[in-house]
């Protein structure tokens, strides 16, 4: 199936709710599909085209004068087994929490600490979804896509993806390049289940026989305690990512902010610090300007109160930027893509 429309509406297809516009749309279900778009005029002359997956880590601050493309491929299936692991292929148009669901009430293990992340399958590996302790990386066999400057489709190994903290060669080099089609992801049949992170382990305490099903639980509580519901208030998660900065930096900066989170990375002279710690010290916590403002649980994340511009929730974005590096030297990063700047 496919469906295709010029000017059209992306409001509800962006978890910030931003009214903005895309010259052209096109959706489908089936590789053949896209396949056979290829060699139509609009996208062979259309410069500017991106791929949409659930569209709940990005910001419009204009309209997009190019081909929005979104692939909404269904399908979830067993492609292998062994005594471990079981390997599932699942279609880039499958929500990403469903998915999960379906995994958590199998048995499987790997993905109960990603429940109800926003966003579908072939978004997951863009931006290499983490939370809790676990990232998509951990458990992605392989990622298969078109790549739209020679039209054949590719089946990419974990290692090819080049996975780093919510980064992988899909926001580098195959940036609005390579059309995830489906993800091969390789889940645990006999789980270890990841209970580390703060909240988890204290929410899983009176239990003492904790499953998959019990972690999908306590992330959900957690999560809604903390983090606005999309489907109420616009917003696309962490608005920035947490820093990693050198460890004599985060030193000299607790010798002034004893509070401040510091957290191990792989890399031992870097150490993240909490962007969200760091924002809320700068007083932003709760602010609400118009139709923009920070959450009141949590201040990496950036709210749409109902009609706000793409453009003020991007200024307000840059204040905030501006305001941490003027006080603790620190320059955030996006994790949110803006579409549109420059
Ligand atoms: N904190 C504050 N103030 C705040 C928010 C956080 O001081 O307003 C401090 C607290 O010390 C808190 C610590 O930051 O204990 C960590 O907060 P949280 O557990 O919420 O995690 P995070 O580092 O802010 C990251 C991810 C989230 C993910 C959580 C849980 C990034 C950019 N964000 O946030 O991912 O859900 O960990 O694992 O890495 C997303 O990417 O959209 C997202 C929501």
């Amino acid at each position: 199936m496919i469906r295709f429309f010029e000017n059209y509406p992306l409001k509800s297809m962006n978890t910030f709710g931003i009214d903005s516009r895309a010259r052209y749309f096109f959706e489908f279900t089936e590789l053949q599909d896209i396949l056979e778009f290829m060699e139509n005029p609009v996208f062979r002359k259309t410069s500017s085209k991106m791929i949409l997956g659930g569209g709940s880590n990005l910001l419009f601050i204009r309209d997009f004068d190019g081909l929005v493309i979104y692939p909404n491929i269904p399908g979830i299936s067993i492609e292998k087994e062994d005594r471990s692991f079981i390997w599932l292929r699942v279609g880039a148009g499958v929500v990403w929490d469903d998915f999960v669901a379906y995994a958590v009430s199998e048995g499987w293990g790997g993905v109960e600490n990603l429940s109800l992340i926003p966003g579908n399958v072939g978004a997951a590996p863009v931006q290499n979804i983490g939370a809790y302790g676990q990232e998509v990386c951990d458990v992605t066999d392989s990622v298969t896509g078109i790549d739209i400057k020679c039209g054949q489709v590719k089946a990419l190994s974990a290692a090819e993806c080049q996975f780093g903290y919510r980064n992988s060669i899909f926001k580098g080099e195959l940036k609005g390049r390579f059309i995830i089609t489906s993800v091969l992801f390789r889940l645990d049949k006999f789980p270890q289940i990841n209970i580390n992170y703060s909240g988890i382990g204290e929410a899983l305490k009176k239990q003492p026989n904790h499953g998959v099903a019990d972690v999908r639980d306590a992330v959900i509580a957690i999560r809604r305690s903390k983090l606005p519901d999309q489907a109420k208030i616009g917003n696309a998660g962490s608005f920035f990512k947490n820093p990693v900065v050198l460890v004599n930096q985060a030193e000299l900066l607790r010798q002034n902010y004893p509070g401040l989170p510091v957290y191990g990375t792989a890399v031992p002279e870097q150490v993240k610090l909490s962007a969200g710690w760091l924002i809320q010290h700068c007083g932003w916590k709760g602010i609400r300007r118009g139709d923009t403002g920070v959450h009141k649980n949590h201040a990496l994340v950036l709210v749409n109160y109902g009609n706000a511009t793409g453009e003020a929730i991007f200024n307000l974005s840059e204040e905030i930027r501006l305001s941490v590096l003027d006080r603790f030297g620190v320059d955030l990063e996006r994790e949110v893509l803006v579409i549109g700047l420059g």
